[in-house]
């Protein structure tokens, strides 16, 4: 472990975690709430890695009190959670449910009490199994329900809630929930995709106008990048031909571009024809575009590994094809550690959006198979060496002039991971599922010492 201290920060910087409402609440059947795509998905058989679903996971929706005590104990200045539309709208329109409301409100105003600014996803994957009956983001009309959902959301948490944010990765909802088909809802569109990626868009910008509306807090929304590698026949970067980089430029524009240049450019990217054998303007109707693209105060940026990209395989349909990072340490998820992708990340999104407004890190971490030795204690070193490099490599991003208010680490515990279920752990906290204890891992400690030293 490196002894060279931590570079402190600015004063006033949020360090935070992350976690997200399907995979840490439990309580699916309590305070009204209604079934959501994952409620669905995860109970469809051969779905989920080790046959678990969400319906209790970290049961955090009884036992928040406690959680935020921990978060409190660690020391966080911010913690971004999501709220679950499921438990506001049951079916996704209509009315707000008091009781889905009422949670919420005792969760922001608990973390409020000890010092912790809230931090609040409006959309973390969970759409209401209603919505998705009725065509899902294929359907124009769930941009429109989702912008009533955040003005239901506003008007009840307002400024209480110190950072918005209205959606979650919508690529990686969009890439494997509607095209490789391994996340909920399970779908292969593939060429007729593209109204999947406009109206999540177009919520995200009727959010953005609802949240303002009623709340004067930031708004922002948290995207997954990654840094693409054009990578040569040999695996190596070195080794890229020009059809290897010309494949990571699609891949570039297709993961870190799709979701972005309409927000911070207000237009797609070039080539985004290629997701659809739809004409666009059928989709993309006047007045989109304006919406999309209404300015925004901060962006969210999910950064977990970079990317290896190399030409595509001959008569393949995919105008790239993925490759394995190699030369790095792995985490138990099987991806490369590598710090410096997140300063090259940052420095990127710096260069190619004049008006990126300032970045807050909403998700970076790492699994480990991390358990209890016999006295219960978790020394999972391999985390404390991943966050040290992560946090010093965006110091050093900020230091070349990208302006950044916050870093949330995923995870605050243990929690169900999607389609792997309870077989990855990110947490800093380990939570053993059967009995729902509880342990903070060496990694909070060192979380929470860090903190302590920083202004
Ligand atoms: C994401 C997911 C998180 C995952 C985390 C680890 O942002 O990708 O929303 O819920 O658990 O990223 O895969």
């Amino acid at each position: 472990m490196t002894q060279t201290p931590m570079p402190s920060f600015p004063a006033g910087f949020r360090w935070g975690a992350a976690t997200a409402a399907y995979q840490i609440e439990g309580g699916v059947n309590e305070g009204g709430r209604g079934a959501s795509i994952w409620d669905t998905f995860s109970h469809e058989p051969d779905r989920i890695a080790d046959g678990s679903t969400g319906d209790v996971t970290c049961d955090h929706y009884h036992q928040y009190a406690a959680d935020v005590a921990l978060m409190a104990e660690l020391g966080l200045r911010a913690y971004r959670f999501s709220i679950a539309w499921p438990r506001i709208q049951p079916t996704g329109a209509g009315p707000a449910n008091p009781e889905g409301l009422a949670f919420y409100d005792r969760l922001v105003d608990s973390l409020l009490s000890h010092g912790i600014e809230p931090a609040a996803t409006l959309y973390h994957w969970d759409l209401p199994q209603a919505l998705q009956d009725a065509g899902g983001w294929q359907n124009r009309d769930t941009a429109a329900r989702f912008g009533e959902y955040a003005d239901a959301v506003a008007t009840a948490l307002g400024d209480r809630v110190k950072l918005w944010m209205t959606l979650n990765e919508p690529f990686i909802h969009y890439a494997v929930g509607h095209l490789l088909g391994i996340h909920a809802p399970g779908l292969n569109l593939y060429q007729s995709s593209f109204p999947v990626v406009h109206h999540m868009l177009l919520g995200h910008g009727l959010a953005v106008a609802a949240l303002r509306r009623h709340s004067s807090s930031p708004v922002a929304i948290a995207n997954n990048y990654t840094p693409v590698w054009a990578t040569g026949p040999d695996g190596t970067r070195e080794s890229a031909t020009d059809v290897d980089v010309a494949a990571a430029g699609v891949y570039d524009t297709f993961h870190n571009r799709l979701f972005t240049d309409p927000l911070l450019l207000g237009r797609y990217p070039d080539g985004v024809e290629r997701l659809s054998t739809m004409d666009l303007d059928s989709i993309v109707l006047d007045g989109d575009l304006a919406v999309i693209g209404a300015p925004l105060d901060a962006l969210g940026v999910n950064y977990y590994q970079p990317t290896a990209i190399s030409a595509p395989e001959p008569d393949s349909p995919i105008p790239f094809s993925l490759q394995t990072v190699q030369g790095y340490p792995t985490t138990s998820f099987g991806w490369p550690v590598v710090p410096d992708g997140l300063r090259q990340l940052l420095t990127l999104l710096h260069e190619r959006y004049p008006n990126l407004p300032p970045i807050w890190v909403t998700e970076n971490g790492c699994a480990y198979d991390d358990e209890p030795g016999p006295d219960r204690s978790i020394v999972d070193d391999k985390r404390i060496t991943y966050l040290d490099g992560h946090i010093r490599a965006l110091h050093a991003a900020m230091g070349a002039g990208v302006a950044v208010h916050g870093y949330c680490t995923w995870s605050m515990m243990d929690n169900w991971e999607w389609a792997e279920g309870f077989t990855k752990r990110f947490g800093l906290v380990h939570v053993d599922f059967p009995t729902l204890q509880r342990t903070p891992k060496a990694s909070f400690a060192w979380y929470r010492d860090l903190i302590r030293q920083q202004p």
